[in-house]
Parts: C-alpha cells; sequence; structure tokens
C-alpha cells in the first residue's frame, strides 16, 4: 500500500503528552517521505473544511513541531463536542444534535488523506471505531489523564497530572498541619479513581475516597478522630470527583453533545463530616491544573513512542487498531478492545491493599 498523506488530531480533553505524540508522528512519517495533514480541534476540522479556530487543517513540517515536546496542551486544539453522530447545532434558536458523520468520510477523501491518527480517550476511540467501520483506515492512540481506557497499560497525562496533585498535596500538608484542619482535595477522574489513589499514595494522604469504593461518613470520622487523640489535628483527604457514599449517587451535570460532568463530590463530603467534626474542614478543587503544564518525562517518552508506533501501525496495515502498552512493550490492539470496558481501579489490588497498609482509609472500614 502506498501513502502519500496521513492526517493527525487530538479529541476530547487535553493532557500532557499530545505534543509528543505529534511530534513523533510528524517526524516518523517525514521520514518515509509522507506529507502529514494536522486535523484542527478534533473532528471539527473534518466536519467543515473552511474551520478556522484559529488557524484550520495544516501540513506540519519538521519546523512545526519544533520545540514542542516539553509543552502541554496540543497545538492541533481539541473538542469534547465533535461527536459527528452527536454534532450540536442549533435550530429554531434551539440546540440539538445531528448526524455528519457522511460529511467526515466525505472531506476525509477530498483532503486526499491515506489515514488517520487520531489521539483520544474512550470517547474518541468510540468515534475512531465507528469511522473505521465507515471505511476509514484509522489508527487510534489513546490519552487521557484519568488513565480509564482498557486495554493498555497506561496512558500519557495521567503521570502528569499525580504530579500536579502530589504537589498541591505537599503544599496543603503544610498549612493543614499549621492550622490543626481537615484538608479535603477533589481530583479528577470521572468513575476511575486511579489520580486520586496514586496522588494518595505519593503525596501521603490519610484518606483516599474512589468511585470504585464507596465510603461512609463514620469510618472517615473515625480516622480523623484517631489521628487527633494521636496528636495530629490535621486530615488530608483526597476525594476522586466520581467518589459516593455507600448507597447514594455522585452529582452528575448532562449537557447536549458533551460528556457528562462531575461536581461537588468533596463539598458533599465536608458537609457530612462537619457536624460530626470540631475542626475546620476546608475544600480544594484542583479541576483543570491537572490537565495543564509540562509532561513530565514519562509522558514525553511515551508519547513519542506512541506516535512513533502508530505510523508504524499505518505502514503495515493495521486498521482499526490502538496502540497501547503492554508490560513495557507497545503493541497495537483492536479499538473495540479499548472500548469494551473501562479500566478502573481494582479495589483488591496491589495498589490498594498498599495504601492500606500504610494507614490510608478508604472509608470503608
Ligand atoms: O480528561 C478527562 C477529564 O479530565 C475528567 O477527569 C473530567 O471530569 C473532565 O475531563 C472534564 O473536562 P471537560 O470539562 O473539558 O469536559
Amino acid at each position: 500500500m502506498t501513502i502519500k498523506r496521513i492526517g493527525v488530531m487530538t479529541g476530547g480533553g487535553d493532557c500532557p503528552g499530545l505534543n509528543p505524540v505529534i511530534r513523533a508522528v510528524v517526524l516518523a512519517a517525514k521520514t518515509r517521505g509522507w506529507e502529514v495533514m494536522g486535523i484542527e480541534d478534533a473532528t471539527h476540522g473534518l466536519i467543515d473544511l473552511d474551520y478556522r479556530s484559529p488557524r484550520g487543517n495544516r501540513l506540519l513540517e519538521e519546523a512545526d513541531v519544533a520545540e514542542i515536546l516539553q509543552d502541554g496542551g496540543t497545538i492541533l486544539g481539541t473538542s469534547n463536542k465533535s461527536d459527528p453522530w452527536n454534532y450540536v447545532v442549533e435550530r429554531d434558536g434551539q440546540e440539538t444534535t445531528i448526524d455528519v458523520s457522511a460529511r467526515v468520510v466525505e472531506n476525509y477523501h477530498k483532503l486526499g488523506l491515506d489515514a488517520l491518527i487520531s489521539v483520544g480517550g474512550d470517547g474518541s476511540m468510540k468515534i475512531a471505531k465507528k469511522l473505521s467501520n465507515l471505511g476509514l483506515r484509522i489508527v487510534g492512540v489513546p490519552k487521557t489523564i484519568d488513565q480509564d481506557v482498557a486495554a493498555t497499560d497506561t496512558t500519557f497525562g495521567f503521570m502528569t497530572a499525580v504530579r500536579c496533585v502530589t504537589d498541591a498535596l505537599d503544599r496543603l500538608h503544610d498549612t493543614a498541619e499549621s492550622h490543626g484542619r481537615v484538608m479535603l482535595v477533589e481530583v479528577m477522574g470521572r468513575n476511575a479513581g486511579h489520580i486520586a489513589l496514586h496522588a494518595a499514595l505519593a503525596g501521603d494522604a490519610h484518606i483516599c475516597l474512589l468511585p470504585e469504593i464507596p465510603y461512609r461518613v463514620d469510618s472517615i470520622v473515625k480516622k480523623i478522630s484517631r489521628r487527633r487523640v494521636g496528636g495530629r489535628p490535621y486530615s488530608i483527604a483526597v476525594v476522586a470527583e466520581g467518589a459516593r457514599p455507600q448507597g447514594g449517587e455522585v452529582d452528575i451535570e448532562h449537557k447536549l453533545g458533551e460528556m457528562p460532568k462531575f461536581f461537588g463530590a468533596a463539598q458533599r463530603v465536608a458537609v457530612s463530616l462537619e457536624p460530626h467534626l470540631e475542626l475546620d474542614v476546608r475544600v480544594t478543587i484542583l479541576g483543570y491544573l491537572q490537565r495543564g503544564g509540562s509532561p513530565v518525562p514519562f509522558d514525553r517518552i511515551l508519547g513519542t513512542r506512541y506516535g512513533v508506533a502508530a505510523v508504524e501501525a499505518v505502514e503495515t496495515g493495521k486498521f482499526g487498531q490502538m496502540v497501547s502498552l503492554s508490560n513495557q512493550e507497545i503493541t497495537t490492539v483492536p479499538i473495540e478492545d479499548a472500548i469494551a470496558q473501562q479500566r478502573l481501579v481494582d479495589p483488591q489490588g496491589q495498589l490498594v491493599h498498599a495504601a492500606r497498609s500504610v494507614g490510608i482509609c478508604f472509608g470503608d472500614d
């Protein structure tokens, strides 16, 4: 098969490591004599070829990817509102969704693409799979700070996010101890508690509340009280945004054409704890800070490896596949394996065991 031009796009929430992937794709493709078309803002650039926000689709040269290895974000832009099957438009003053998938297929051909590398999380991989079913030659690259994409050991962006939360916990230790307060730190992850669990371990948290282990308030109160009696009148709790009380649910906001948004998990814990404690309780929501910043070396290296592997997958015709990390080795897996299920924290797994063994309370004992 002769390849002349490939496309590359980034979809879903941004995360540190996207630029290293784009750079590696361009550099590896150029050594093969291929052209690389950067598609702007995920499928927006394929839905509308005149789309400019601000630059539009463009051919990428080596110079375009020089000095971006260390940059967070994505030079191509991204979007979490770009599902061609649920594309939001305004009709009669009201928002509604329409199916523009046929336009994506048509524009892929108009751009002269021989293949498309789609970098994204579970939402983007679902779109990639559907486009692949329509005949587009697609290779997926998994990304997310949430670490919830299945069929790969890890995704880039995750370690940078854990680093961000760990830094925050280090700072909060100082002020929590000075004031003798309970600090609740809410972190991202949707239904997966990987960021919370890793950061709790790295950041010396005393309590860690995960979506996978519903909590009881009395268990958290007991832990804080034990620490107080033991001469430590402060506690740090990491609360995953998807954490829920036993028998309770998470608050979720639904917006047309977007992924559901989790909110209020730490505030809910604070309100439940306050009547049972004499200590002040304070909430810090780290939010989008976790998605920004320069990628840590692990994420730069993984992004580079994924980008190179994606180009090799195009070269060898592995379409409908996603590059993946398995036991330190890069491989490819069918995209459907990645979207079949979410990768969640195993409550019986080694990390939870290690955390319990060093005294971290999950609110369930
Ligand atoms: O990238 C995944 C994620 O970071 C989730 O953890 C979070 O809930 C979500 O993105 C929020 O992003 P947005 O508001 O951009 O949809």
